[in-house]
């Protein structure tokens, strides 16, 4: 994956890929332009056989400021239609993030405000520093929480989505914490090392394994065992036979380190 995006900074580092928001002057809100790219990057990386963790970050002093309030504010003038349309990009942006087959760490720090936190809630696992301020603060400004209510409801829940998302309230990283909203906080360099651990994590599973555990948490969360159990069962059979899956079973049983191929598409 060579070509370049507007608002974004790319790192690549052999199979993990490094997505930064690039528009410090404005704490990295997102505007069409930022979520075009950041749909159609997360689209080519799930497709990256090279890929195997992308880590999302943000350039400057904060991760994400939410939507871009210029951009917002224009639609004033905009049709309906087009306004629909220019919205649409938001959910399109936060379901390809969320559906990406790759694992997606978030790697927070400064203002994680309105859209920002709907970002992160299409991660899978977020690390932030302990100064994070995070917040659905669009009641403030006569707006609310909408395309990213259900991402964001998925991670935390209804009961916290009723507090926070009327009282408009910025709360720190412990309290993201107790919520789900987040799942590490580490301190300056730590939060490196934290990202790094977590990704020599993910490169030491199988490709395949981690693909099909991402999707299963989207086919049977919020449903009953008995409406899923097709999709249970037919998931673990087929992990159960599949070259990985066997691959791995034998590696433990012999004691030694697994090989699991690195082409992701392969045997999908
Ligand atoms: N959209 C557009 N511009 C934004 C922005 C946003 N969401 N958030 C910040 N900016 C801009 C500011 O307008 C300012 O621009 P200027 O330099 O041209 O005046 C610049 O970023 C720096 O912001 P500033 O408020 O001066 O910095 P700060 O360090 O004091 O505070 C924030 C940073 C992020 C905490 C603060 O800007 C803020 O609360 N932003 C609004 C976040 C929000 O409510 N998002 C939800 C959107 S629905």
């Amino acid at each position: 994956m060579t070509r370049t995006y507007d608002h974004l900074e790319i790192e690549r580092q052999g199979p993990v890929t490094r997505v930064y928001l690039n528009r410090p002057e404005i704490h990295n809100a997102f505007d069409d332009t930022s979520m075009r790219s950041l749909t159609e990057c997360f689209r080519a990386l799930g497709d990256d056989a090279d890929t195997r963790v992308v880590v999302l970050a943000g350039r400057g002093k904060s991760f994400c400021a939410g939507a871009d309030l210029n951009w917002m504010k224009r639609m004033v003038g905009y049709s309906e239609e087009e306004n629909l349309r220019d919205s649409a990009l938001l959910q399109t942006m936060l379901d390809t993030i969320d559906r990406c087959p790759k694992p997606v760490i978030a790697q927070v720090h400064g203002a994680v405000l309105g859209g920002g936190t709907g970002l992160i809630s299409t991660c899978d696992s977020v690390v932030a520093t302990p100064t994070a301020l995070f917040g659905a603060t669009e009641v403030k400004l006569g707006l609310l929480p909408a395309v990213i209510s259900p991402f964001l409801i998925a991670k935390i829940g209804p009961s916290h989505a009723r507090d926070i998302f009327m009282t408009g309230e910025r709360f720190g990283a412990d309290r993201a914490m107790h919520m789900g909203l987040i799942h590490h906080v580490a301190e300056g360099d730590d939060l490196d090392a934290w990202v790094n651990k977590k990704v020599e994590r993910l490169l030491s599973s199988g490709p395949q394994a981690l693909a099909a555990a991402k999707r299963i948490v989207h086919d049977v969360s919020f449903r009953s065992p008995e409406a899923v159990k097709d999709i249970t069962l037919a998931a673990i059979a087929k992990a159960r036979v599949s070259e990985e899956g066997q691959e791995g079973m034998a590696a433990f049983l012999e004691r030694r380190p697994p090989k699991f191929k690195v082409d992701w598409n392969a045997g999908d």
